[in-house]
């Protein structure tokens, strides 16, 4: 008898409640949980420019073999190109080691480790962050703790707090970041606030760990990398997180990117050393067959052409909901102007749990307890019936 004694654990903030919504039987429930893009139909298809890249390269599956430790190069030198922009991946690849991980999860576990074993075991992640960045960098053996980001009094960032709360952290402390569409606040930090903040984390010697996940679903592909630019430009060295989830629906391909940022082409050597027998410890070599398709469509300029326009289309889907979500919620007596300039695939509705729980029993409107709804599941056949959901728990 090994097992008798083991007690259950909670389940996933946020698999676990999708798995409560597939049980719930009432016709009229909705799935606003998992930040996956849906259409007006709630169909989630992968997109049509990534399934021809995917036919295009089913050839290339029928060689049996590994991938190296560290991935396919031609994938991890395109998304490079398409996180730090063209110019400043070229000038600066030298020094920047790059591994395919297993999503951007893998990149988050695989960077977690590498600082636990070779820097340092501190990080601080913003409250709230992504439900799951404690229990990967905790797994990957760091100690986490938080710094403040959103105050729920004004439905801001929090932005002296934050400053100051950076500006009393040791040296050598790992700061993770999201780069664009914060989730889950969709909160994001204008130009001049990250020009701030990366001074401070310059003259506190803190490094930096940015969380990439929604490239492209925030304001578009470039500015959605602006804050990475901004800290290249002032010379830090850092970590990036990159996933493919969800800018090329690639969610079940687990298609990642690990970036360290070194000081030099020497280091970087060092550092690819570790990484790598840190990944073949953990999974070994990671899947090929969504990273080949990624990569070839990033090579063919009309694909890519095609990829960018449906990922402005989605893009443009979520702010057509957000928008009529405030406006719905206005004709019904209640104010959520403050979620307009947010961005991405999340609104932070800033309900308390009593009300999350209501939306949920009385309503079958299923979303975080935190008060986090994926607006892709929002359309214009459910968007009246939230409304009415939301104002009642309002009133
Ligand atoms: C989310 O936050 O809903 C997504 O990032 C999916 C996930 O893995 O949690």
């Amino acid at each position: 008898m090994f097992f008798h004694e083991i007690l259950e654990a909670k389940p996933d903030p946020i698999f676990g409640l999708a798995d409560a919504f597939r049980a719930d039987v009432r016709p009229n429930k909705v799935n606003l949980i998992v930040g996956i893009y849906k259409d007006d139909q709630l169909q989630s298809h992968i997109m049509p420019s990534i399934q021809k890249a995917k036919e295009r390269v089913l050839e290339q599956d029928l060689i049996a073999d590994y991938l190296p430790l560290d991935g396919l190069l031609e994938f991890t030198e395109k998304i490079g190109a398409l996180m730090f922009g063209e110019a400043a991946w070229q000038a600066n690849h030298s020094r920047i080691y790059a591994a395919q991980t297993v999503g951007g999860t893998g990149a988050l576990q695989v960077g977690g480790q590498f600082l636990a074993q070779e820097v340092t075991k501190d990080v601080v992640i913003p409250l709230p962050t992504w439900p799951t960045h404690r229990l990967i960098l905790e797994r990957a053996n760091l100690r986490v703790s938080t710094y403040p980001y959103y105050s729920r009094e004004t439905h801001g960032i929090d932005f002296d707090p934050l400053c100051a709360a950076l500006k009393e952290l040791p040296e050598k402390t790992v700061v993770l970041f999201h780069p664009s569409c914060h989730n889950p606040t969709g909160c994001d930090l204008s130009l001049e606030e990250w020009k701030e903040i990366s001074k401070i984390v310059k003259q506190r010697r803190l490094l930096p760990f940015f969380d990439c996940a929604y490239q492209g679903l925030g304001e578009g592909l470039e500015k959605d990398r602006a804050a990475i630019q901004i800290f290249l430009e002032d010379g830090h060295e850092m970590l990036i997180a990159y996933s493919c989830s969800k800018n090329f629906s690639m969610y079940s391909q687990r298609a990642g990117v690990l970036f360290v940022v070194d000081e030099n082409a020497a280091v970087k050597l060092r550092v690819g050393s570790h990484v790598r027998k840190i990944i073949r410890s953990l999974y070994s070599n990671p899947p090929a067959h969504g990273v080949r398709a990624i990569a070839h469509l990033l090579q063919d300029a009309k694909l890519k052409a095609e990829w960018q326009k449906e990922l402005d289309q989605m893009r443009e889907r979520i702010h057509r909901m957000r928008k009529n979500l405030i406006q719905g919620l206005k004709q019904a007596g209640v104010d959520f102007q403050f979620l307009s300039d947010r961005k991405g695939m999340f609104a932070f509705l800033d309900l308390d749990k009593g009300q999350v729980q209501r939306l949920i029993e009385e309503h079958g409107v299923y979303l975080l307890d935190n008060g986090r709804i994926s607006l892709t599941g929002l359309t214009s056949q459910n968007l009246d019936y939230v409304v009415k959901a939301i104002a009642s728990v309002c009133k």
